[in-house]
């Protein structure tokens, strides 16, 4: 009775995984992808008032002017870029349903989307749940896991439908400098596709200043569908509170399909929205704090023996294991049930990546040392046994 489109999309590999995890105590997990972070409390009483006061109703479809207003406000003040709070706006659930609602737009059956990989788990399968084609665009470590302009133009003659950015990246921490983009662009404005950018992570950028896709000019701004969210930045991933930002013609269609599936985003996520837009000193706050992490994190990784670059954004680090002489199934699993430190194999991003394993920074910087001090430990048996 279900759909092929359904039952032929494998489930999420980190699911997968994680279900071993459940249930198995003094784990250290590195596995998770949300801020270790509760919300900041402004925001949270935020919320708690809003209840008190009877905020309990729908928005209209886009969500709160207020809210729509203060994310045009803030993108203008922080990367001198307008967007019509009225008619370029919507307010989705998460930036997840803002993925789901930009490919349902665009996509026709059998249209192609270019996926730059390792991916985020969930692109593949909505863009095969959405009637489209996964046309995968493969970044290499030796190239800091950035996108080659070279394949770039060669999956381009393929007159893909659209392409989806993500940077800061998860699962590699990779972000483009604006130069960078420009080039990308260079080759991305002969064509007509549309880039979808999840820019979910554009409050953890370290080295970088994040530049969204949409800033580079009036035709890339055209053509560019912005999304983003307080989930990851605000430590806010259960409020389930997001923004799609565009042109009419992309925030019109948008919002016809979430006007009849979704109605609207939960009211009082949508306040604590509004709240959430004042705490750039929080913010800045734990950002710091995943900085300080990934810098003990990769140069431990480094040490032990498992290479990382260093990430310019997220909470991510991506090590390659192939030192191990274990596949990065194999490393998972055993150092999950032998020093109880639970990664996400390479493989949940894309299947070339079975050398990589995914490790989360959101975690204190006492549990990240007892971390390091396990996989040292496992690391070190793996190595004796392969010289047996
Ligand atoms: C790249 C990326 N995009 C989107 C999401 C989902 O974000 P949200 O919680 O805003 O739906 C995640 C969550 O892990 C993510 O890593």
């Amino acid at each position: 009775m279900i759909a092929d489109r359904v039952k032929n999309t494998p489930p999420s590999g980190i699911r997968e995984f994680f279900d071993l995890v459940l249930g198995m105590p003094e784990v250290i997990s590195l596995g998770v992808g949300e801020p270790d972070f509760i919300t900041p409390w402004r925001i949270r009483e935020k919320a708690i008032t809003a209840l008190e006061e009877g905020y309990t109703s729908y928005t209209s479809n886009k969500g709160l002017r207020v809210l729509r207003e203060g994310i045009s406000r803030r993108i203008k003040k922080r990367y001198d870029i307008s967007y019509d709070p009225d008619e370029e706006v919507l307010i989705t659930v998460g930036v997840s349903e803002g993925l789901d609602l930009a490919l349902r737009a665009v996509l026709n059956p059998g249209d192609a989307v270019v996926v730059v990989s390792p991916h985020y788990v969930a692109y593949p399968a909505l863009v095969a749940m959405n009637h489209g084609k996964v046309l995968p665009l493969i970044t290499t470590e030796q190239e800091q896991f950035k996108i080659n302009p070279d394949r770039l133009e060669r999956l381009l003659k393929k007159n893909p439908k659209a392409i989806i950015l993500n940077y800061p990246s998860n699962p590699t921490g990779a972000t483009y400098r604006r130069d960078e983009l420009r080039t990308l662009w260079k080759y991305l404005r002969r064509k007509d596709t549309v880039v979808i950018t999840d820019e979910a992570y554009e409050d953890i950028s370290f080295d970088v200043a994040h530049t969204p896709f949409a800033v580079l000019d009036s035709r890339a701004r055209d053509r560019t569908i912005h999304l983003s969210g307080f989930s990851k930045g605000c430590a806010m991933t259960g409020f389930r509170v997001g923004y799609a930002c565009a042109s009419q013609k992309f925030i019109g269609a948008m919002t016809k399909i979430h006007s009849f599936s979704m109605l609207c985003g939960p009211i009082v996520s949508q306040l604590a929205g509004i709240e959430a837009l004042r705490t750039e000193k929080e913010i800045a706050q734990m950002t710091k704090a995943y900085r300080r992490r990934r810098e003990f994190m990769v140069k431990e990784l480094n040490r032990i023996g498992l290479p990382a670059h260093m990430p310019q954004g997220t909470f991510y680090c991506f090590p390659s294991v192939s030192a191990t002489g274990l596949t990065a199934m194999e490393f998972a699993k055993r150092l999950l049930f032998e020093e109880k430190v639970a990664v996400v194999p390479g493989t949940a991003f894309g299947q070339e990546f079975g050398e990589y394993v995914r490790m989360s920074c959101a975690n204190t910087l006492d549990s990240l040392k007892e971390a390091a001090i396990r996989i040292e430990r496992f690391v070190g048996r793996v190595c004796c046994e392969g010289k047996r």
